[in-house]
């Protein structure tokens, strides 16, 4: 089996850094690759924002946690992930954009370097069959806020190999995860359950069924989900799940991922949830209020 030593992470948004941490925590050297030096600093502070306030609860020691910066490495440039024998993809979520990075790291990387895709929603299979290594690429899934949830989707296409899909599955239980398999199908698991149900929860705010803060707050009070469906939407990313909305729709063909028209609307003004500010809520103050949205 290759050892997996260091690990490549290309994309430092919300995901990519939540996994470039994760990743060093379980005591991998990392190379984080983003295409702007702003993006990359704000990816460096997240962290140690996240691991300082560790420090400060006593859950790690100011030593470990200078350890596990020093493991990770930020560059802009590429070709800083020929040496990694692991390299996770978690760019934005476009096939043709993912397609064009996974076809200049096959020409980058030695044949040995496994290829693995976060996206949530698109082909395996479409992203590897650019590449001369198909049988060394898998879906790798994690989900947000990356080091407090447990599970990683690991998918397999049509043509990962055996050993590809035990390494990779290996590799997720040694960062702490709790793999599920799922086949190489739209959404795997996850998304296909949950995009409904958010697209279920803008189309009852749509439809005037109630307000934004108490479809939320019924979902949480009723079910005991941490989060009601338009605050996860907004912290999922609107644009984020208008993109995998869109994609499952192109791919199922069914009413039930259909984007609906106020979330067209919404990520076109810019509302593109938490990240940007304001999606149905505005968290521009020191409390989240729900957006006038004029419904
Ligand atoms: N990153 C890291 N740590 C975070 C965090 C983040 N984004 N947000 C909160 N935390 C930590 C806090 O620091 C806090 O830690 P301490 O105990 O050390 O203080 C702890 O989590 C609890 O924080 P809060 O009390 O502020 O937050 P909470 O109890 O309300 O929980 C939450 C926050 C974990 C995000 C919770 O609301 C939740 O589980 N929400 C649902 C998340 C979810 O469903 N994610 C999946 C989205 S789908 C996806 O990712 C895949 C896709 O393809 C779309």
């Amino acid at each position: 089996m290759a050892s997996i030593k260091t690990v490549g992470v290309i994309g430092a948004g919300i995901m990519g850094s939540g996994i470039a941490q994760v990743v060093a925590q379980a005591g991998y050297t990392v190379v984080v690759r983003e295409a702007e030096q702003r993006l990359l600093d704000t990816a460096r502070q997240a962290i140690d924002r996240r691991l300082q306030r560790a420090v400060e609860k006593g859950r790690l020691t100011v030593e470990d946690k200078a350890a596990l910066l020093g493991r990770i490495r930020w560059t802009l440039a590429l070709e800083e992930l020929r040496g990694a024998d692991l390299i996770i993809e978690a760019i934005t979520e476009d096939l043709l954009l993912k397609q064009d990075l996974f076809r200049i790291l096959d020409r980058l990387c030695p044949p040995s370097t496994i290829f693995v895709s976060n996206t949530s929603s698109i082909s395996i299979v479409a992203l590897a069959s650019v590449t001369e290594r198909a049988d060394r690429f898998a879906g790798l899934h994690f989900f947000n806020p990356v080091p407090l949830m447990k599970l990683v989707e690991v998918v397999r296409s049509i043509r990962t190999s055996a050993e590809t899909f035990r390494i990779v599955s290996d590799f997720a239980v040694s960062l702490g995860k709790e793999p599920v398999t799922a086949k190489d199908q739209c959404g795997f698991i996850v998304n296909r359950l949950l995009v409904p149900y958010l697209l279920d929860g803008i189309r009852a705010l749509e439809a005037g069924v109630a307000s934004a803060a108490d479809i939320d707050k019924a979902m949480r009070l009723g079910c005991n989900h941490p989060m009601g469906p338009l605050e996860l939407a907004d912290f999922v990313g609107l644009d984020t799940t208008y993109a995998i909305a869109n994609i499952m729709f192109e791919e199922f063909r069914e009413q039930r991922y259909a984007p609906p028209p106020l979330l067209k609307k919404m990520v076109i003004a810019g509302y593109h949830g938490r990240k940007s500010g304001r999606g149905f809520y505005d968290y521009t103050g020191p409390m989240p209020h729900t957006t006038d949205l004029g419904l």
